[in-house]
């Protein structure tokens, strides 16, 4: 072991820790920050997301709703509860817990969401705002992802940085995050051809496939950051990242646990973004 852990627990703690101030001179002022989280269905792991969203709001003082909708409620009927959470006062953050059943179309009801209350930065607006650089909500996982490199004190202007995985919620915005720092970024998906290869020239590495433990030792460069954004179980049932935690550590600089690394980003940064929105309303 020779790599030094990033805590994102303690970093994400310290965060918190700040916005505590800030909700309790808010709530003082009558802006109490409000986030309504929305969950569709009985998907277990979306359930426990949920359960520490709100339990995070509780603990900083930041009001929070949960409305959770059975499987078969229709398109119109969560269109309609978006548009009433739009226009609710006490509500500054709306997030919709993803992934929505199959029956609901995801990119629609995320468009319904005002971009001023698009605390999980998934609106094609805030979307596009981050591309150009304007300011804007940014999405939760890769702006903590950026916040525990920055913990590392790497200076990232003209590194190489290689992220695997293309998601909506992950790999793409994380690539354009990096590139806003002016790192050289690429983009690793399913048909890159010699994943090792192009992983051993990154000085930062981020994972985001959702594949347990695809990211070994020999495909890392000796002294790197290695951010590990993966949630999975392996064959034994332990919860494991996308980094093969035993071998990588040997090699890299710097490493995320799991869990205990990004996770806890992930909720900070929705906080934030929260209170962000509340200082932001009228
Ligand atoms: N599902 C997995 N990650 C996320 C996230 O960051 N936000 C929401 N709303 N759903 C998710």
């Amino acid at each position: 072991m020779s790599a030094k852990i990033i805590d994102g627990k303690a970093v994400a703690a310290r965060i918190c820790e700040e916005l505590k101030a800030k909700v309790a001179e808010l709530t003082a002022a009558g802006k109490q920050p409000g986030l309504a989280v929305v969950i569709v269905g009985d998907n277990p792991a979306s359930r426990v997301y949920v359960n520490n969203k709100k339990k995070k709001c509780a603990e900083l003082g930041i009001y929070s709703e949960e409305h959770a909708l059975p499987e078969s409620v229709t398109e119109a009927e969560l269109l309609d509860l978006i548009d009433r959470l739009n226009r609710d006062p006490k509500i500054h953050g709306i997030l919709v817990q993803l992934p929505l059943p199959g029956n609901l179309n995801e990119q629609l009801i995320l468009d319904r969401i005002s971009p001023a209350k698009d605390v999980d930065g998934f609106h094609p607006v805030n979307v596009g705002r981050m591309l150009i650089g304007l300011p804007g909500f940014l999405p939760c996982t890769p702006a903590g992802v950026m916040e525990l490199i920055k913990e590392t004190g790497m200076v990232l202007a003209g590194k190489e940085c290689v992220v695997v995985g293309r998601s909506n919620i992950v790999g793409k915005p994380q690539a354009i995050l990096l590139l806003r720092e002016h790192g050289t970024v690429t983009i690793c998906h399913s048909r890159t051809k010699d994943l090792g290869a192009v992983c051993r020239r990154a000085d930062i590495l981020v994972a985001a496939v959702g594949k347990a433990e695809l990211i070994t030792g020999e495909m890392v460069k000796p002294g790197a950051v290695v951010i590990d954004v993966g949630i999975n179980r392996n064959a034994a049932g332990k919860l494991v990242g996308d980094v093969h935690f035993d071998s990588v550590s040997q090699v890299a600089g710097w490493i995320t646990p799991v869990p205990g690394g990004v996770g806890p980003m992930t909720i900070a940064m929705l906080m934030r973004n929260t209170v962000q929105s509340a200082e932001q309303s009228r």
